[in-house]
Order: structure tokens, then C-alpha cells, then sequence
């Protein structure tokens, strides 16, 4: 597999074309953003860990019939991936209040919800990934019917498998963000990435942040706590 020209960068990922045109390579950076890339800085070998962190939770989603973007690990910073128009959605699955929702509606951090809440951001930089409906995203054209329902069913099940595998590790699944594709035949894939930069980690019994919210709320130990999601979840660090 041979790395050609980089196609794009984002905050923390960037992507190369390969010598194959349905076939990309992923490269995880170190580099670090947030509130829309107002807070910069770097945590050390993330790159590493969300690139196999990543991989393991989707080899283990597609094991459970959740069709992935995942092709190959080729190194600690590089994935083969399929080739996929991204869906313009983040898609959010919240278990307990934290975040933007606990500040939204008023509710406390930790507090549980009654049910699950699942959640769509039109993902635009520079609109600030508003939060969108159903309605929208058919009335802007973000995401056919047929599509969102998928996607819908597949964020849900995700979150089944996805918490109970975690709290087998005392980790907490609070909260976490997805990222759809199609690829060449035009099915939905599940995209991007499973990291903790993307989902909140509790430690079940401390109730210990061990995701990205240590680096938004300058918690400390934030390498530490991406060490120990590698650990738990792959048993190294
Ligand atoms: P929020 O509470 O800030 O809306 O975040 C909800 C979840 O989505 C949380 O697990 C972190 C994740 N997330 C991202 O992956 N990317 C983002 O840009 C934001 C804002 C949140």
C-alpha cells in the first residue's frame, strides 16, 4: 500500500490518498482542540492511542454486525480505511447529562437520563456544529430519510454493545460522538473516530474523567488518562 498525496487535515487527523482510489490512509496526530479549535495544544502520543483505541472498538463493533470504515492498522498513527463521503452529522448518543446538554436544559453533570438521547450537529466549522433535527437535515439535504434512519438504528446499537463492553472495564459510557460515511455502493458506514476525544469516560467506581474533558477543563493528568483507557481496553499503555 503506498501513501500518495495528503488530501486533508483536520484538527486531529489527517488523510492521504493511497495508490488505490476506494482505499485512504488515516494518520492520528497529537495536536489538540477545543470550543471549535479555541483552546490548542497537544497531548502526548493521543495520536497513538486513538488510532488503536479507534481500531479496536470498531473491530469489535463489526464483530457485532456494525459495518465500518476499518480496513487495516498499518502503524501506531496509521489506518487503511475504505474510501467514504462523509454524512455532514456528528451524531451524539447521551446516557447521563454532561456537556453541552447538562448546560442547554439546566440538568446536573452525572445526573442520569431517563432514556437514551440521541443527537444530530450539522457539522460547520464555521457555523460552530449547530445542533439540527430530522427536519433539517432533510430540508437542507444533509442526510436522506432512508439514511438517517440508518444511521439512527446504528448509533443505538452502538451504544448497547459499546456500554456494556466498557463497564466490563469499569469504564462508563456517558456520552459519545459518531461519524457516518457512505462508500462506492452507497451503503452507511460507520467513519472517523472511537476515541477519548470523542466520548466521556467515567471510571465506574471513582467516577474519574478519563477522556478529553481532563484537556477542556484543565483537569490535569490528561495523558494519563488516555494511558489508561489504552490499558483497559488493550491491556498495554
Ligand atoms: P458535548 O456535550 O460537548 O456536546 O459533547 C458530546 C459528546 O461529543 C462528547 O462525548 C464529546 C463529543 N464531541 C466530539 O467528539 N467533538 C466535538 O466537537 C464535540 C463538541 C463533542
Amino acid at each position: 500500500m503506498e501513501k500518495r498525496e495528503q488530501l486533508y487535515e483536520g484538527k486531529a487527523k489527517k488523510v492521504y490518498a493511497t495508490d488505490q482510489p476506494e482505499r485512504y490512509i488515516v494518520e492520528y496526530k497529537d495536536d489538540a482542540t477545543a470550543f471549535n479549535g479555541l483552546k490548542k495544544g497537544t497531548i502526548q502520543n493521543k495520536g497513538v492511542i486513538n488510532n488503536q483505541v479507534t481500531n479496536h472498538l470498531m473491530t469489535y463493533l463489526a464483530g457485532k454486525g456494525i459495518p465500518t470504515h476499518l480496513l487495516r492498522e498499518l502503524s501506531e498513527r496509521e489506518t487503511l480505511v475504505k474510501k467514504v463521503s462523509i454524512v455532514p452529522l456528528e451524531v451524539i448518543v447521551r446516557n447521563i447529562a454532561a456537556g453541552s446538554l447538562a448546560k442547554r436544559l439546566g440538568l446536573a453533570e452525572g445526573e442520569k437520563l431517563r432514556s437514551v438521547v440521541l443527537e444530530y450537529c450539522y457539522k460547520d466549522d464555521a457555523l460552530g456544529d449547530p445542533l439540527v433535527n430530522e427536519y433539517h437535515i432533510k430540508a437542507l439535504g444533509l442526510a436522506t430519510e432512508a439514511d438517517l434512519a440508518t444511521i439512527a438504528a446504528y448509533a443505538l446499537r452502538i451504544n448497547e454493545y459499546l456500554s456494556e463492553y466498557l463497564r466490563d472495564l469499569s469504564i462508563e459510557l456517558i456520552d459519545f460522538k459518531l461519524e457516518f460515511g457512505k462508500v462506492a455502493d452507497g451503503s452507511i458506514v460507520l467513519a472517523d473516530e472511537i476515541s477519548p476525544d470523542t466520548c466521556r469516560f467515567w471510571d465506574s467506581v471513582t467516577g474519574e474523567k478519563l477522556d478529553k474533558d481532563r484537556f477542556r477543563q484543565d483537569l490535569g493528568n490528561v495523558e494519563g488518562a488516555y494511558q489508561e483507557i489504552m490499558r483497559r481496553l488493550l491491556g498495554q499503555s
